[in-house]
């Protein structure tokens, strides 16, 4: 009988061991438009996954003539701008979702002085009826306080992706919210918090 015992209380600490061994695994990593891995550093196209081959891509546009330059969806009619996402471990080679990671424009021109890294807007508000874009100006690396606006993510939303902002490298709460698309009056496609999310694939570019 004590034997059993014993053995029943070994089985269940064994099995809550492995339980807790198991419960956080690396999350999922991204895959591509045609299924190979996302990795770090290399040339993507965010295309919408509604359309991927109409050619609209995640690129920049300077509202009403100002910079700094804003992320929108749009015609590329100069080519769509590749990027390349940097996880918060630089040293990771692949990426994951649900993880920290910077985004960064490589081939962007001049027109602005910004740097050419995804970022909230400077004067960032997480009240719910605020309007918070996606613009340029971050910085890469360095997480804590000072680049809390500069952190994004990548979740699953059905068979695609979508881009979320939820950054993890402060302690204190930024809240957390999908990104969609807003318009603005000038017919701009502005990548903005809401949580309506833009449905989006990685294309190589
Ligand atoms: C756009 O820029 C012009 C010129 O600076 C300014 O007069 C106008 O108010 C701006 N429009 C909006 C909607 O910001």
């Amino acid at each position: 009988m004590k034997i059993t015992l014993l053995a029943l209380v070994l089985v269940i600490v064994l099995s809550t061991n492995s339980l807790l061994g198991a419960a956080s695994p690396a999350p999922e990593q991204v895959v591509d438009i045609t299924g190979k891995k996302v990795r770090s550093g290399v040339n993507y196209y965010i295309v919408p996954a509604s359309n991927p081959y109409a050619g609209i891509a995640v690129t920049v546009a300077k509202i009403n003539q100002t910079c700094p330059l804003n992320v929108v969806a749009g015609d590329y009619s100069n080519g769509p701008l590749p990027l390349h996402f940097l996880p918060v471990n630089q040293k990771k080679d692949v990426i994951r979702v649900n993880t920290d990671l910077n985004i960064h424009f490589t081939e962007l021109g001049d027109e602005c002085p910004d740097s050419p890294v995804w970022m909230i807007n400077k004067d960032y508000d997480p009240s719910w009826d605020a309007q918070n874009f996606v613009t340029l100006g971050g910085e890469l690396g360095n997480p804590g306080k000072e680049t809390v606006l500069d952190w994004f993510k990548i979740e699953k939303q059905e068979d695609a992706y979508k881009l979320f902002y939820c950054p993890n490298v402060y302690y204190e709460s930024y809240g957390c919210s999908g990104i969609g698309i807003s318009e603005d009056e000038f017919g701009n496609k502005r990548l903005a918090l809401t949580n309506v999310p833009y449905k989006v694939l990685f294309k190589l570019a």
